[in-house]
């Protein structure tokens, strides 16, 4: 089975009305009629229904970057599935190394997101990676099974559609270094493998993420195990976000 490929920006907390507008604007119809790849946009909230109405009928997909794993209540300042399905969105990121370490969420949250995202029949991009520190003492592998089993172990009923995986190295990520080709393919086919040992679940999509830019993408696409990317810095401009998305296209 030949894997979609998926071009992922996420706009973390940055782009307001005015950058989301020229953003729909620059990329146009880039998408539309375009079978092999899919790009995702995920803004943050307060830019969702802009985003949604301005992506329609451009073949762009849309995610949100959070939710809270509840149906609705008494949650102040969270965002329930609901609320996103109200606005045709049903892709969520759950993981990232900034909710893991600067919002301090921990294992069992995410579990609790993983598993709530799958009864709302929502695709997750599930996002793991390890620190400099992890990696420099040999604990990368460790770290990766350790992050992949306390999310899925017993807690995976989604269809391989709705499972994507992004592999970010922590260090990588904001930080201008990117990982190698071959670092991240060392560690895409781990991470496939793993899934597949586990979960019967090798065929997924595995996507690299870390100072992903217009001069890296072509090293990166060319390795076996990598199926796209998750862009933060360069996914914030149509410009450089083109050049990732459709870096092969001349
Ligand atoms: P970056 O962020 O491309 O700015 O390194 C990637 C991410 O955090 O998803």
């Amino acid at each position: 089975m030949t894997r979609k490929k998926i071009y992922a920006a996420n706009w973390k907390m940055n782009n307001m009305t005015a950058e989301t507008a020229a953003f729909f604007a620059a990329f146009g119809d880039r998408c539309v009629g375009m079978a092999d790849r899919e790009v995702v946009i995920a803004p943050s909230f307060p830019y969702l229904a802009q985003a949604a109405a301005l992506a329609k009928g451009k073949n762009i997909s849309l995610a949100a970057q959070n939710f809270y794993p509840a149906e609705n209540g008494a949650f102040t300042g969270e965002v329930s599935l609901s609320m996103l399905v109200d606005l045709g969105i049903r892709t969520v990121i759950i993981g990232h190394s900034e909710r893991r370490h600067v919002i301090g969420e921990t294992h069992e949250y995410l579990r609790r997101k993983v598993s709530f995202a799958q009864q709302k029949k929502f695709r997750m991009i599930f996002c793991i990676g390890e620190t400099l520190p992890q990696r420099e003492k040999g604990e990368l592998f460790a770290v990766i099974d350790h992050q992949l089993s306390t999310a899925f172990d017993g807690n995976l009923s989604c269809s391989d559609e709705d499972l994507v995986i992004a592999y970010e190295p922590v260090w990588a990520i904001g930080t201008g270094v990117n990982a190698t080709g071959a670092q991240a393919q060392e560690m895409h086919e781990y991470i496939r493998k793993f899934m597949g040992k586990h979960y019967g679940r090798e065929n997924i999509t595995i996507l690299y993420g870390g100072s992903v830019k217009p001069d890296n993408i072509a090293e990166l696409m060319g390795m076996p195990d990598i199926d796209g990317v998750l862009v933060g810095g360069a996914s914030l401009k149509a410009d450089s976000f083109g050049k990732i998305a459709f870096w092969d296209k001349g």
